[in-house]
């Protein structure tokens, strides 16, 4: 991953000059200022501190209280480390609420422990050579930790962190400090409003043998659908917030329907059919975007291409896309998954329908978007596989 730090290399950095260093701390700080997610402002505060203090390498570590860790974000697309708060210098340096400066790794004394088990035993997996080591904790508004810096390898030719470096760093801390707070409250919404969409969904499932990653299932195909349709990014990603609810109006079907274990009569499925409105009329409300679209896709996944759905026969183009791709989720979903009242379908019968049904029951376009992703899509089904509660 990163190349090994050459300590034959003659040490062509400086340190930066004090009109440099505002420079560099004015240009993350607008770019932090502006970022919303929380991802990318842990990542611009890495870069940031890694130019103020010319290291090799720079993380930032981010304290969760709840699970007594620190975690942090490297890259895009990888996933986030974490490591237990009590295991490593970062953890101690934010329990104690001070500093810690290691001139070099392999001769410290007073961090052997740590070192060991921690940056020594990575270099020998990984070849690298650490010497010099920063942590500073960083602090909010209120005054308490929550989190620190951690610098890897002094690249000019003093090899070793310095006061100035720590000055530095706490300074460029100070002016994120806000930005991660706010960052932090808004990943913290949008995760509690994540929860609360799979639960309500979850609700209308009431599947007895289901672990509830029906939802999110259709939630991931309705996704891959909509941007294979070419829908843009943002309504693509309200599309895979929304599709969750569609079968929310299920909370007013009696149990004895839902969850009768062989066919429905023609008076029960009536009844079942009312889940559609229901789910409208429980939704179509709210001002908000996603309960908006939700509405919609609650009414519409059961309206079929050529107008032979429910509840209102609606054809073709009537049908919004959004209840039309969630249509194709939905079923997808349902024939691949055991219920009360059938067992999975093989997919290559799944399939033999919905080339039958393209054009009927389905969107001929979003059918073939279908087809065109279908490895995305199974790879979706196996992630998310149900875990039977017999
Ligand atoms: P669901 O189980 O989520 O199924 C959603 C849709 O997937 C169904 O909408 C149907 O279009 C498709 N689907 C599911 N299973 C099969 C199948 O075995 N063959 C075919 N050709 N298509 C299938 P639909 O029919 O409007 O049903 C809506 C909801 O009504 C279903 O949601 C389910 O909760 C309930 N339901 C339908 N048929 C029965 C039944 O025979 N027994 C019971 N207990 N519930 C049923
Ligand atoms: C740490 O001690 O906090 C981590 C050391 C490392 O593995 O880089
Ligand atoms: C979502 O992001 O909307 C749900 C899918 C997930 O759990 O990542
Ligand atoms: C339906 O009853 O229309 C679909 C479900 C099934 O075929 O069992
Ligand atoms: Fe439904
Ligand atoms: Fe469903």
């Amino acid at each position: 991953m990163h190349e090994t730090y050459d300590f034959e290399k003659p040490r062509l950095k400086k340190d930066l000059e004090p009109e440099e260093l505002l420079g560099v701390i004015l240009e993350y700080a607008a770019k932090i200022a502006n970022e919303r997610s929380l991802d990318n402002v842990l990542m611009l505060m890495a870069d940031m501190g890694k130019q103020i203090v010319i290291s090799d390498r720079c993380t930032v570590w981010l304290l969760d209280d709840q699970r007594g860790e620190l975690w942090s974000k490297v890259a895009h697309g990888v996933k986030e480390l974490r490591i237990p708060l009590g295991a490593g210098l970062a953890g101690h340096s934010v329990s104690t609420g001070e500093p810690i400066f290691i001139d070099d790794a392999y001769t410290n004394v007073e961090f052997r422990e740590v070192l060991t088990s921690g940056a020594l035993r990575t270099d020998k997996q990984t070849g690298y050579r650490t010497k010099a080591l920063m942590v500073i904790p960083f602090r909010n508004n209120e005054g308490d930790v929550i989190g620190c810096y951690q610098a890897v390898n002094k690249m000019t030719d003093s090899e070793v962190f310095s006061d100035r470096d720590l000055r530095n760093l706490s300074l460029a801390a100070s002016y994120s400090g806000k930005s991660i707070e706010s960052a932090m409250l808004s990943q913290e919404i949008e995760e509690t409003q994540r929860e609360i969409i799979f639960t309500m969904g979850e609700i209308g499932e009431s599947r007895s043998k289901e672990t509830g990653n029906h939802v999110k299932r259709v939630a991931e195909y309705s996704y891959i659908l909509a941007l294979g349709l070419g829908i843009p990014q943002t309504e693509a990603e309200i599309l895979k917030m929304a599709s969750p609810m569609h079968d929310i109006g299920k909370v007013a079907i009696p149990d004895s329907v839902l969850k009768k274990p062989g066919k429905l009569t023609e008076e029960e499925f009536d009844v079942m059919k009312t889940h559609t409105e229901i789910g409208y009329n429980l939704l179509k409300n709210s001002k908000r975007r996603i309960l908006k679209t939700a509405a919609v896709v609650a009414e519409q996944h059961h309206e079929k291409w050529n107008g032979r759905g429910y509840p209102r026969g609606l054809k073709g183009e009537e049908i919004h896309i959004h209840g039309r791709i969630t249509a194709i989720a939905d079923v997808f979903d349902a024939l691949a998954s055991d219920r009360v009242y059938k067992k999975a379908w093989e997919l290559d019968r799944i399939l033999n329908l919905f080339k039958e049904e393209r054009g009927q029951h389905f969107d001929p376009q979003v059918v073939d978007a279908f087809f065109e992703h279908l490895p995305a899509i199974l790879k979706v089904r196996d992630e998310y596989a149900d875990h039977l509660l017999e």
